[in-house]
């Protein structure tokens, strides 16, 4: 799977706040549906944001205004507007509306900024991930998962022989994610709060995005905690391990994902600040945490609901030594990949934001500078114009051409986004990903209660609300 920019040679422009293009100043004349006075559509869309979207879509049309409160939402239905508004790198559309003056000047994390400054990073960023840093990063991840996944489970199994294999999940990557991040060792505690700190950090970015609720402040306790302050202290750990990181005689030698971003960083022809490499080194931490074990969680979850499917699974886990994967045994597992891939597409994942800086034309409709446009990945994934049966599990949509849709394929999957913000550990989601779901079904049977019903927490990092409780006996 490339995972380069397309663009990555194009000049970017940065636009001032006046060079407006579009004849409109606001977005009233767009369609949508009528929304509340005060709180506009906010208390259906939050109700329920995927099956809102999904309908407001299909009545109003792919240029379709939200109005929410303090802010519009202009949501994209149509997959060619989405690329053509995240493939952008003039500078029209940008992340999180970097087109003022100000906040181009501003130095700030990967995930914030937008033109040379941004490419220049990424360049250094995408390759300990890829390229020669796949095969490491892998393997950094295959290791924790035979050493810890078991112990993990034991940990995640209650009195009852009940086990929330989801926060197993969670604890194995995490433990995957720390070592092909950090050569060095974490303490019990560490770990809690680093789970906890990305969890809760995942929670407020994705309400501040719109993409999830906020998190329950009153009632912060129970197995899936929502702590504020824990922020602070997973930020800490992170920033201690730089600045020792920083100070080592070894610095070069660990070969982890820390040394090539403390390193590379050094050499960078726009110089950043301290507290920008420990926000970029926490955004690989957390990035490749969350969203991936909630993606293997579903997939697990996904598959095990289809019998068939599982037997394939564990049929072709059988060709490979999953004890020693290497990187391409992993990629034969084509059902396995194709259960995970078939699974993010159905997840509800709502929106991807970007913003307008001189406005634009899309679907011949005007749209303001200074817009918000929402790319409805979850919507998009189940439209009946681009997948047939969309709300139909189908791994083979995936594992078999002639089952595919007729329009190209890409276009409509956004799993992973598009343009230059594209998921920078898509290669390594691949990998790990099929490995550790291929890994759980091989070596256990999963026995799920008879009147389980499949809840979802959407967000940055689709869940299962409330965890996945199961039996759990080994094959
Ligand atoms: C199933 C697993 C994953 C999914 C579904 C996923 C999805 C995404 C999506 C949709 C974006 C684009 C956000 C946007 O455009 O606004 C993104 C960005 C990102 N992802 Fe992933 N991701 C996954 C795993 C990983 C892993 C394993 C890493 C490891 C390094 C990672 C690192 C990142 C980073 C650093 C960004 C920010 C890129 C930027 O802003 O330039 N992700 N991811």
């Amino acid at each position: 799977m490339d995972n380069q920019c397309p663009h990555a040679g194009a000049a970017t422009k940065i636009h001032s706040a006046t060079s407006i293009t579009s004849r409109r100043l606001s977005n009233k004349h767009l369609p949508g549906p009528p929304g509340h006075r005060i709180m506009g559509s906010y208390p259906e869309f939050a109700k329920d944001r995927n099956k809102f979207l999904r309908e407001a879509i299909r009545r109003y049309g792919d240029v379709c205004r939200i109005q929410l409160p303090l802010r519009d939402l202009i949501v994209l239905g149509n997959p060619e507007d989405v690329h053509r508004v995240m493939d952008d790198t003039s500078g029209d559309y940008s992340k999180f509306g970097n087109y003022h003056p100000a906040m181009a000047k501003r130095q700030n994390g990967l995930s914030f900024i937008e033109g040379e400054i941004f490419r220049e990073r990424r360049r250094i960023v995408s390759p300990l991930v890829t390229r020669d840093g796949l095969k490491s990063t892998f393997q950094a991840n295959v290791d924790a998962y035979l050493d810890t996944l078991d112990a993990n489970i034991g940990e995640a199994t209650d009195a009852d022989g009940v086990t929330d294999l989801q926060e197993a999940i969670f604890q194995t990557l995490l433990r995957g994610v720390l070592k092909q991040t950090y050569t060095e060792s974490f303490t019990a505690k560490e770990m809690r709060e680093l789970h906890e700190g990305m969890a809760t950090f995942t929670k407020l970015l994705g309400s501040t995005l719109k993409i999830a609720d906020p998190p329950n402040l009153v009632r912060p306790w129970g197995p899936y905690k929502i702590r504020p302050w824990t922020v602070l202290s997973a930020a800490k750990i992170v920033k201690d391990r730089v600045v020792e990181r920083q100070n080592s005689p070894a610095l070069g030698t660990y070969g982890d994902v820390l040394d090539g971003m403390v390193l590379g960083y050094k050499k960078l022809k726009t110089p950043m600040t301290f507290w920008d490499l420990c926000f970029d080194v926490a955004t690989m931490t957390s990035a490749s945490y969350g969203t991936t074990a909630g993606a293997i969680t579903q997939t697990v979850v996904r598959t095990l609901l289809d019998a068939e499917a599982t037997d394939r699974v564990v049929e072709e886990c059988g060709t490979i030594d999953l004890s020693q994967p290497s990187v391409d045994s992993v990629r034969s597992l084509r059902w396995v990949r194709a259960c995970f891939e078939e699974s993010i597409r159905m997840q509800g994942f709502p929106l991807l934001l970007r913003f307008t800086a001189v406005g634009g034309n899309l679907q011949g409709l005007d749209i303001a500078p200074n817009t918000m446009l929402g790319a409805p990945i979850s919507a998009i994934h189940r439209d009946l114009r681009w997948w047939t049966d969309p709300d139909t599990f189908d791994p083979n949509r995936f594992y078999d051409n002639s089952k595919r849709v007729d329009q190209p394929r890409l276009l409509h999957f956004l799993a992973w986004g598009a343009g230059p913000h594209r998921c920078t550990g898509a290669q390594l989601g691949y990998l790990i990903a099929p490995y550790l779901v291929g890994l759980i079904l091989s070596r256990y049977r999963v026995e799920i209660p008879p009147n389980w019903t499949f809840r979802e927490e959407t967000g940055l990092a689709p869940t299962i609300k409330g965890g996945f409780r199961v039996r759990l006996t080994r094959r």
